[in-house]
């Protein structure tokens, strides 16, 4: 049986050990990054500088609740807006591994610009078993780089320390539990963001699609859930697909993207069963999505394909 007291007891000693001077941890807002950010402030304090960028890939209001996140953890936390560079670096990208090989190299850039005005010589992640399972070993197939593994630069400058990465999830959620971290039950959401949930070429204008569709998707079943409609998913979100179909708005032709609903069962996200959303539940996302995104969609889909043999993401 996992104990997390002994772990983080553990896990303190080992990071004591490993890191001498400052260190730097990007924390996305998720349990991962966080549950790691705490463990190493635990540590070395103000030796470790939490830093947040918003790469203009995050969910609805998602970034402002990071820095009050790290604020109201009491660490030391820096906070950077990088959109314009995410957006310039994807520019006419649609392979999946290269965006997330792009996203990644540019969060290290920045990380390492950052890292050298704090002078630090240690990053922290928050990588977890089934990140690096999943991106390949002499093993296995790569099924996906996650980001914060396989698009990792040859050339990096600093060491990389990662405190959990023996742990699955729900390990982790435990530990975030002991250490009293308010988000142990968020669902999980990908290192490259809302990347992977626009399919094709990632701009500024598909990002808010994908953004408000995302956050109608969690808003709607979380309500469903809450009223007892359905049970609540391991994860849900929505995707822009690059599919333009014809629609009618407002007795006008329109032209608009299609969304995807993707709305999954697991337990760690290493395979899934999609969710069988009520109809009615369906029926008030499509209504919401296609009313408050006008013109610029006109169709939406749901996924009724389990992992294996899709994966959750669609990318
Ligand atoms: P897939 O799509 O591989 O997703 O079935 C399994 C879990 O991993 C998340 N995921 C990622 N997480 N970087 C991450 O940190 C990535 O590039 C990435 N791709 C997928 C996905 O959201 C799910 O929870």
């Amino acid at each position: 049986m996992f104990d997390a007291k002994q772990f983080i007891n553990e896990s303190i000693q080992l990071i004591r050990e490993k890191i001498k001077g400052k260190a730097l941890i990007a924390c996305s807002g998720g349990v991962d990054s966080t549950v790691a950010a705490v463990l190493v402030d635990k540590a070395i304090g103000k030796n470790l500088v939490a830093l947040h960028v918003d790469t203009g890939l995050m969910r609805k209001n998602e970034s402002q609740q990071v820095k009050k996140l790290l604020e109201d953890l009491g660490l030391n936390n820096r906070f950077v807006d990088a959109s314009e560079r995410f957006f310039n670096a994807l520019k006419g990208i649609i392979d999946p591994e290269k965006k997330r090989k792009i996203i990644g190299e540019l969060f290290i850039r920045i990380f390492e610009e950052v890292a050298e005005e704090e002078e630090v010589e240690h990053l922290v992640q928050g990588t977890i078993a089934p990140d690096w399972i999943e991106s390949g070993d002499q093993l296995r197939d790569t099924i996906k780089s996650h980001h914060n593994v396989g698009g990792l630069p040859k050339d990096i400058k600093v060491k990389i320390v990662e405190p959990l990465r023996d742990l699955y999830k729900d390990e982790v959620r435990a530990v975030a539990r002991e250490l009293k971290i308010p988000i142990a039950e968020r669902q999980p959401f990908p290192g490259p963001g809302l990347a992977v949930r626009i399919i094709g070429e990632v701009t500024r204008e598909k990002a808010e699609i994908a953004r408000e569709a995302c956050y109608i998707v969690e808003n709607e079943i979380e309500k469903a859930a809450r009223s007892g409609l359905m049970e609540l998913p391991w994860q849900y979100f929505a995707v822009l697909l690059p599919l333009k179909t014809v629609g009618v708005h407002g007795d006008q032709r329109a032209y608009g993207y299609t969304i995807a609903v993707r709305a999954i069962q697991s337990i760690d996200g290493m395979s899934g069963a999609y969710s069988k959303i009520p109809h009615e539940v369906l029926d008030r996302i499509a209504t919401r999505i296609t009313n408050t995104l006008g013109d610029k969609v006109t169709r939406v889909v749901y996924d009724i394909t389990n992992k294996p043999p899709a994966t959750i993401e669609w990318e």
